[in-house]
């Protein structure tokens, strides 16, 4: 099962299954790999990789997006480790079989109900966020989104054909006790992080945000350190560009968070620099059972030309060393390496577009990233332990 046996066979072994997916998937997934692969010849742990398909290649393999067989290597896994997934192929709203069905199918299956989503900005990228370096200098938040309810599975969904034309329903179910699980977390992230809690609703209008509101309002007698505002989505759409820095912890149901998060995204100057962590309720030896995947999709117009771009993948590795094996010091030195990495003026493509080229800044590839961030890795640990501060790579700027 495993094609790169434990490197260090005193040290631990992680048990991590593989999903390169679609589209540029398996490129910045081979880019995350090599990353958490040298951290392991690092630190001194192994990982033993399980890679699956999953996705429209799935569909092409199996006829379907997603095989049991292949759910429950995932469900004994110590966390998932996943590219991206969906392919223009199966877009036909009548297609009866569609990848991101997969997705939703892994999230629901293996009950991954929260879906932290964080946003920073790297200093060095501010200027080139399309919204003003000023707002955005600041800006660190974390957006928690219900995974495994709302629109995304109420019951019914479909289209129906009547006399007078066709009708169609979608809905909006939520039970209180997959309200408060999340919230909770939500107020958990808060109490570890600046304290704040923004619920984000549309109890004007929807009964379900009024039920929201109310479980908020019942779990924060339990959080008397969290200072707590609701907000409606609408609104909160707005500030989130306006004045991205006011927020801390952000939380709301399913729909409103994937859109949100795609909104704040914008922040970040580019969608391939947001990485996500799906978290379940299952604790493995190490830490919480996850799923870990950027927030962009499978972009297929740009597949297969290296030019995708591998961050917000590597950053997910951070985050699955993090919250599912507890290596927080693995998480770090990867996160450092990202930004050693940037600073030293490495640039995929997407990066150049967003303020044009820059002195001092280098275009490179899906790969050459990941390289990049593999050798500031391995200079940041070797500056580590001979006692000095790692520097960047090239003499590039800052
Ligand atoms: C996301 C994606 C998915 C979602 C799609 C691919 C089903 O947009 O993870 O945000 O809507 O949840
Ligand atoms: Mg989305």
């Amino acid at each position: 099962m495993s094609e790169n046996p434990p490197v260090d066979a005193k040290g631990q072994t992680y048990n991590l299954v593989l999903v390169p997916g679609d589209g540029i998937g398996p490129e910045v997934i081979a880019a995350g790999r090599r990353v958490l692969d040298a951290a392991g010849h690092i630190f001194g742990f192994g990982i033993d990789w399980t890679e699956i398909l999953v996705g429209g290649v799935a569909i092409d393999a199996y006829g379907t997006g997603v095989r049991d067989e292949d759910l429950d290597k995932m469900a004994a896994s110590d966390a998932v480790y996943f590219g991206a997934i969906g392919d223009p192929r199966f877009s036909d709203p009548k297609a009866k079989v569609r990848p991101e069905q997969a997705l939703l199918r892994i999230r629901k299956d293996l009950a991954l109900y929260a879906n932290l989503r964080p946003v920073t900005v790297q200093p060095i990228l501010a200027a080139s966020s399309p919204v003003r370096e000023s707002l955005v200098k600041d800006v660190d938040l974390m957006i928690v989104r219900e995974l495994t309810g709302g629109l995304y599975f109420g019951k019914p969904s479909e289209t129906r054909v009547t006399p007078n034309g066709r009708e169609v329903v979608d809905t909006l179910f939520y039970t209180e006790h997959e309200i408060r699980r999340v919230v909770k977390l939500g107020f958990e992230l808060a109490r570890g992080r600046r304290k704040k809690l923004t619920s984000v609703d549309k109890a004007n209008v929807l009964e379900s945000s009024r039920l929201w509101r109310t479980v908020v309002e019942e779990v924060k007698p339990e959080y008397p350190d969290v200072e707590l505002e609701h907000r409606l989505v609408d609104a909160c759409a707005m500030s989130l560009v306006t004045k991205p820095a006011q927020f801390d912890v952000m939380v709301m149901e399913n729909l409103f968070g994937d859109i949100l998060s795609d909104e704040a995204s914008v922040l970040a100057g580019s969608l391939g620099m947001l990485p996500s962590a799906s978290l379940g309720e299952r604790r493995t030896s190490h830490g919480l059972f996850g799923l870990y995947e950027p927030i962009h999709g499978s972009a297929p117009d740009i597949a297969g030309m290296d030019i995708a771009n591998p961050l917000a993948t590597i950053l997910s590795g951070a985050m699955l060393m993090r919250w599912s094996l507890g290596r927080t010091d693995v998480a770090e030195a990867i996160e450092a390496a990202v930004t050693v990495a940037l600073d030293a003026g490495y640039r995929t493509p997407d990066l150049v577009a967003a303020v044009g080229e820059e002195p001092g800044t280098k275009k490179v590839g899906t790969q050459a990233m990941g390289d990049a961030v593999v050798a500031a890795l391995s200079h940041e640990r070797v500056a580590a332990e001979g006692g000095e501060r790692a520097g960047t790579l090239t003499g590039g700027r800052r």
